[in-house]
């Protein structure tokens, strides 16, 4: 049953927090609208929660830690919890796509495809629950030494509003594996499939206060969960200006944290490549949720034999693009928010403003509401590699295209930004393939592909100004837990 959108007040769906297994209020009893960006409408709120909500939300998942049944289940049985909520959200994928693209305007069908690698992390982490062990390590004459991965304890989540659903599962997936609790702050934007993600955890039989969510906004309940003494470990993936302050802020208590913060990510593409294979990969890698996707592939180096050939072929794929309405599922849907659209907008006339040449737009939808936050998609061409449109994440649908000479030319313009999270090599050439894969500084590399979304077993995180940490894969599990060692002296 969907209890979190039943309780409608005045047309407008109240849905509540959950802290130790109940659905409440913020103690104020504040709230904020919650507005669908296709339309620019609210038709729901959440509560807008601040210290005392936050307080309670960590002293719920310190007990649940400390002395609930959750501290006594063994690793199977956590696993057990896990897949459990998988098949749960396999059940409720329809009304889970549903609100997910209604909260942030993505086309149905990225709803449905986050639903599904949400499913997979839930799978994934219960199936490896039992599977994460220690080593015991040879010492000296009559001892034994060995290694335990204990949790960290209370780990707080703050979540963006991108993909709300895959990036919660990623932490709550490897965090609850562990054995840790949690504290999930989602995003303002988009707070509804947290909660309803919660509420399924009970369902599926994680003891109360294990699994908690807090909803408000940054500034507060955000900045408040990071510095909380309760929290033992902090995750976060957003902006790299809200990494700094949540990493000072976790500092004065000296927790670990793991940061994703974005990237300017390029897309390198070869004269002996096959372009027409390179092409619709290249444009969904920077239109896929409107191109407010961290790994998304911002920028496309080409060798120069074959640039205006690529540029053409993008340009006429880029003015064929169509935004429009989540629901009527084209290929880009509204950007989240009239402040998101204000800084994609504003960084566009910068671009152009500082030379950079407009090859392509896309439209939007005549039928779109002209309340909707709708941004039609531009290419631009020959870039200069030190504007800000090639050095800054713009989060939108926005691609630099560049020119490069040769194979160290690709390599430099690549590594030419702070960034460093994912890159696109596409090459026949097998020994430039390995090369440049080892050359480029991101913390995943595809060779032939670029794999934007999805890909829950692979380990994801960036370098430099993009991060630092692991997640996804087995190497979240080491993020989320810390090493034991233990040494027995029988002489
Ligand atoms: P943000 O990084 O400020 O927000 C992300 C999360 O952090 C939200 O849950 C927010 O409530 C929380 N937050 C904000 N300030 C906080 C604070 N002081 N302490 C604790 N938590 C806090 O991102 P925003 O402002 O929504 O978007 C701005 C830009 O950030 C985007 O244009 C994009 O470039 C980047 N971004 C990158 C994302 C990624 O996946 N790497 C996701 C979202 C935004
Ligand atoms: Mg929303």
């Amino acid at each position: 049953m969907n209890t979190h959108l039943s309780t409608a007040e005045g047309g407008v769906a109240a849905a509540m927090q959950l802290i130790g297994g109940a659905s409440v209020e913020a103690r104020a009893g504040r709230r904020i609208e919650v507005v669908c960006p296709s339309d620019g409408l609210p038709f729901a709120s959440i509560p807008r929660s601040g210290d005392e909500d936050v307080d309670a939300a960590v002293r719920a998942a310190r007990q649940a830690f400390d002395t609930g049944p959750w501290s006594r289940m063994t690793a199977a049985e956590r696993g057990r919890c896990l897949t459990r909520l998988g098949l749960l959200v396999e059940r409720h994928a329809d009304e889970l796509a549903a609100l997910e693209s209604r909260d942030t305007g993505k086309p149905a069908r990225q709803g449905r495809a986050d639903v599904a690698a949400t499913m997979r992390y839930y799978e994934f982490y219960g199936g490896a629950a039992d599977k994460i062990h220690g080593d015991t390590i040879p010492f000296l004459d009559g001892y034994t030494a060995l290694t335990l991965r204990e949790p960290h304890g209370v780990v707080a989540g703050i979540i963006p509003w991108n993909y709300p659903l895959q990036i919660l599962s990623r932490v709550a997936g490897a965090a609850l594996a562990m054995g840790n609790t949690l504290v999930v702050k989602p995003a303002e934007d988009a707070s509804l499939t947290a909660i309803r993600i919660a509420e399924l955890a009970l369902e599926a039989g994680f003891p109360p206060g294990v699994f908690n969510v807090i909803t408000g906004y940054g500034r507060e309940a955000g900045a408040a969960l990071s510095a909380h003494p309760g929290v033992d470990y902090v995750t976060f993936t957003g902006s790299p200006l809200t990494g700094t302050a949540i990493q000072q802020a976790a500092a004065v208590n000296n927790r670990g944290v793991t940061m994703e913060l974005g990237g300017k990510s390029p897309q390198i593409v070869f004269a002996d490549a096959d372009i027409e294979a390179a092409l619709p990969v290249l444009v969904n890698a920077i239109t896929q949720n409107g191109g407010q996707t961290c790994s998304a592939g911002s920028r496309v180096l080409v060798e120069r034999p074959v640039y205006e050939k690529v540029a053409a072929a993008l340009a006429a794929r880029f003015s064929k693009l169509v935004a429009g309405p989540h629901d009527a599922d084209l290929d880009l849907g509204p950007l989240i928010s009239a402040k998101q659209k204000e800084r994609v907008a504003g960084m566009v006339a910068a671009a152009e403003e500082a030379g950079a040449a407009v090859l392509a737009r896309g439209s939007i939808h005549p039928d779109a509401p002209a309340s909707g936050y709708y941004f039609a998609p531009v290419l631009f061409g020959s870039v200069d590699p030190g504007m800000a449109v090639a050095q800054q994440e713009v989060f939108g649908p926005v691609l630099a295209l560049f020119p490069f000479d040769d194979e160290a030319d690709a390599v430099r313009l690549a590594n030419g930004t702070e960034f460093g999270l994912v890159a696109g090599v596409w090459t026949k050439d097998g020994a430039r393939q390995h090369r440049v894969a080892k050359k480029v500084r991101a913390g995943q590399v595809f060779v032939n592909g670029y794999g934007a979304g999805g890909g829950i077993e692979l380990p994801f995180g960036g370098f430099r100004k993009s991060g630092h940490g692991r997640e996804k894969g087995f190497e979240a599990l080491y993020d989320m837990s810390a090493t034991k060692t233990v040494v027995f002296n029988h002489g």
